[in-house]
């Protein structure tokens, strides 16, 4: 007989107990008319005892526990082959709910992944199609006579050629991201000065920083190299990522500076500008991948909202973290530290 439910189980149970029950007084009534005495009246009841605690065992090991033994090598990761010590109820009970506990997020984490991926591709597909459509136009106005009028044909070439290094940044960033992200990159890291790496990036950033006025500098003189362990190139991206942010969001006649602390055991970086700022609701989404907090203006200025995110995955592959601290129309300070060489 197939037990499928708790009544079931119950019916059997009952019946098996009636048996007993009805073999115990048939004998008691034998006992009775025979005479026997009450030492073999108690070893019958306790072997009655001995064959209802076996009865009962089998079938609670037959219909409950095999069932239970299932669950809990499920719950363990176990093939349905292995064996398992029987486990206690408490803890079979107490497995599960961890289990349950554990698929639940593991599942929250896979839809957030998905939910991650579609978003990722609309963004792709939205920061391709900006540009893609543009040129097309530029091209389109060219082709179909623009060419021969000089008001237009070298402007719209210029923007054309615009639009089409807006395109060349997305793929070399995105390129980047994802070299980062599957470890395909390995790092070098080096003992560099982080004093000269910075002169270098000023150096590169002057013109963008002079054509927005804006004063790009050391906050102080620093007259000794600071050495760290770094990977040269990609931390001179995270500071020209950051420098250039400050330049872009920065307010005309703004400064942006550059500051090291010497710490025991690290070196403090902090790149310190006065412009626009960011409301603190926008902060926690800063380093996602094409987050911006006003798209026009980071669109003006070319921006895909990548560069706080290579950033991010830069410093983590340094075994550190960026940290930004900022004040809605007051100014932004970011932030991070490297191992001392
Ligand atoms: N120093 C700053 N001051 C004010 N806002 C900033 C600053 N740095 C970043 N932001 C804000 O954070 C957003 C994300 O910056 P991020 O550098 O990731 O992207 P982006 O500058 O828009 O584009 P790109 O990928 O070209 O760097 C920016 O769009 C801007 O809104
Ligand atoms: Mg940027």
């Amino acid at each position: 007989m197939k037990i499928k439910s708790a009544k079931q189980a119950a019916l059997l149970t009952a019946l098996i107990g009636s048996l007993v029950a009805a073999l115990l007084c048939g004998f008691m009534l034998l006992f009775a008319v025979a005479g026997i005495s009450l030492w073999l009246m108690a070893a019958f009841v306790a072997l009655v005892f001995v064959a209802v605690y076996f009865v009962a065992n089998w079938t609670i090991e037959r219909f409950v526990y095999q069932k239970i033994k299932v669950i809990y090598r499920v719950i363990q990761g176990r093939g349905s082959e292995a064996a398992v010590d029987s486990p206690a109820l408490d803890d079979v009970q107490m497995e599960a709910e961890e289990w349950a506990d554990k698929k639940q997020s593991e599942i929250q984490a896979l839809e957030n992944q998905a939910q991650f991926r579609r978003d990722f591709i609309g963004n792709l597909a939205h920061e391709l199609r900006t540009p893609l459509f543009s040129i097309q136009g530029y091209l389109d106005t060219l082709i179909e006579g623009g060419i021969e009028d000089p008001k237009i044909n070298y402007e719209y070439l210029n923007r054309a050629d615009k639009n089409l290094e807006r395109l060349t940044v997305l793929v070399k960033e995105l390129d980047e991201i994802s070299t980062i992200e599957s470890g395909r990159g390995s790092m070098n890291s080096v003992k560099t000065d982080i004093v000269a790496l910075c002169a270098d990036v000023i150096a590169l950033s002057e013109l963008s920083a002079k054509k927005k006025k804006i004063k790009l500098e050391f906050a102080k003189q620093y007259d000794k190299s600071l050495m760290v362990i770094a990977d040269r190139d990609r931390i001179q991206q995270v500071v020209t990522n950051l420098v250039i942010n400050a330049i872009h969001y920065g307010k005309p006649d703004g400064s942006c500076k550059i500051r090291f602390s010497d710490m025991p055991s690290n070196i403090l970086v902090e790149v310190i500008d006065d412009g626009i700022g960011i409301s603190e609701k926008d902060i926690p989404r800063l380093f996602e991948r094409f987050y911006r907090v006003d798209k026009s203006r980071s669109r003006n200025q070319g921006g895909t909202g990548l560069g706080l995110s290579i950033v991010k995955h830069i410093l983590e592959l340094h075994g550190q973290a960026i940290n930004v601290y900022s004040k809605k129309d007051v100014g932004t300070t970011f932030s991070f530290t490297l191992d001392k060489a």
